[in-house]
């Protein structure tokens, strides 16, 4: 009823009479009144004058689940949507729903982490209302050995999703962080659970640095509001993440991984680069050639040797 009183509101934009709108939407002046509360104690500011009625005069920046799925372009993704003020991490709550059965495309979402958490034991600073914290289920039928494409898709995605909403032009550094001017402004966790031939589900873990200001920021990373010099609306930069994620998903089940593959290599800085890797306690240093269909890394060494890695941390030499 929330969204519905806040839609009809939005459409006139001027002040609307409680008569008018409990006759609308089929509901008591009473009930109408207790709606309103609620979401003034969200954050809506709605003013209420005598003989004129409601008006709608702002709304939070908030990832409520109704903001979110009002006119979101989606079938499936983000369709469902379990929204947290805080959590541990949403990685946590997304694999325990998981196991519980929770179907493909649903999300958990909060608006803070107190324990995000990023590859390689990392952690994934969080801070609240700034940033976009998500993780995602699907249940693909694929084989455990195919999941780093979906990564791959991912990263994909959010370039595509910057493009649109913001016109920012994003780059790739294999496997998964998402650079803006050389600076990180996204990186993707994906955890999966899954028996030897058989995938139970995956969960997608995204942090996307939207409206954060240097102080919520390391030296490495930027925003989004940094890069643009003005605040972005994490609702619709949101929404057309999920949507961009689920025509690729989509492309990945009808046409299998290698157009996928394509368009990642055309937002990567990776490939071609002289770069270093350090894998499985080594460090491999040569020439980033190429990603085969399982998104592994190929590196040409100097003895000329072709070394594949699944995963690992890439630096460019200089
Ligand atoms: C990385 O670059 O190392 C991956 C960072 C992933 C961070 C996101 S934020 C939402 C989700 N919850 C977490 O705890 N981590 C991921």
């Amino acid at each position: 009823m929330k969204e519905k009183i806040l839609e009809y509101l939005n459409k006139k934009h001027d002040y609307l009479s409680g008569d008018q709108i409990s006759k609308h939407l089929g509901i008591s002046r009473q009930g109408l009144w207790k709606h309103i509360q609620e979401l003034k104690d969200l954050g809506y500011e709605i003013v209420a004058v005598p003989h004129l009625g409601y008006r709608l005069e702002s709304c939070p920046d908030r990832l409520f689940d109704f903001e979110v799925t009002r006119s979101l372009r989606t079938k499936f993704i983000g369709r469902k949507i379990h929204y947290f003020d805080y959590l541990t991490s949403t990685m946590d709550t997304a694999m325990r729903l998981g196991m519980e059965g929770e179907p493909g495309g649903s999300i958990v979402l909060a608006e803070s982490q107190v324990k995000g958490r990023g590859r390689l034991g990392r952690s994934w600073l969080s801070p609240k209302h700034k940033g976009i914290y998500l993780s995602l289920i699907l249940r693909p039928k694929i084989l455990p050995a195919a999941c780093p494409v979906l990564t791959l898709m991912s990263a994909v995605s959010i370039c595509e999703a910057l493009k649109d909403v913001a016109g920012l032009e994003a780059q790739i550094k294999w496997p998964n962080d998402v650079l803006i001017h050389n600076k990180k402004a996204a990186g993707i966790l994906t955890e999966m659970n899954a028996e030897v031939d058989k995938v139970n589900f995956v969960v997608i873990g995204i942090g996307l640095n939207v409206n954060n200001d240097k102080k919520s920021l390391i030296p490495q990373a930027t925003s989004l509001r940094e890069q643009l010099g003005a605040e972005v609306s994490r609702v619709l930069v949101l929404q057309e993440l999920l949507r961009r994620i689920e025509l690729n998903y989509f492309i990945l089940e009808d046409k299998g991984s290698r157009e996928i593959i394509d368009k990642w290599r055309n937002f990567t800085l990776t490939l071609g680069a002289r770069v270093k890797v350090d894998y499985q306690h080594k460090q491999i240093e040569g020439q980033a050639m190429d990603i085969d269909q399982d998104g592994s890394l190929l590196i040409r060494k100097d003895s000329g040797l072709i070394q594949k890695i699944s995963s690992g941390d890439v630096t460019a030499c200089r």
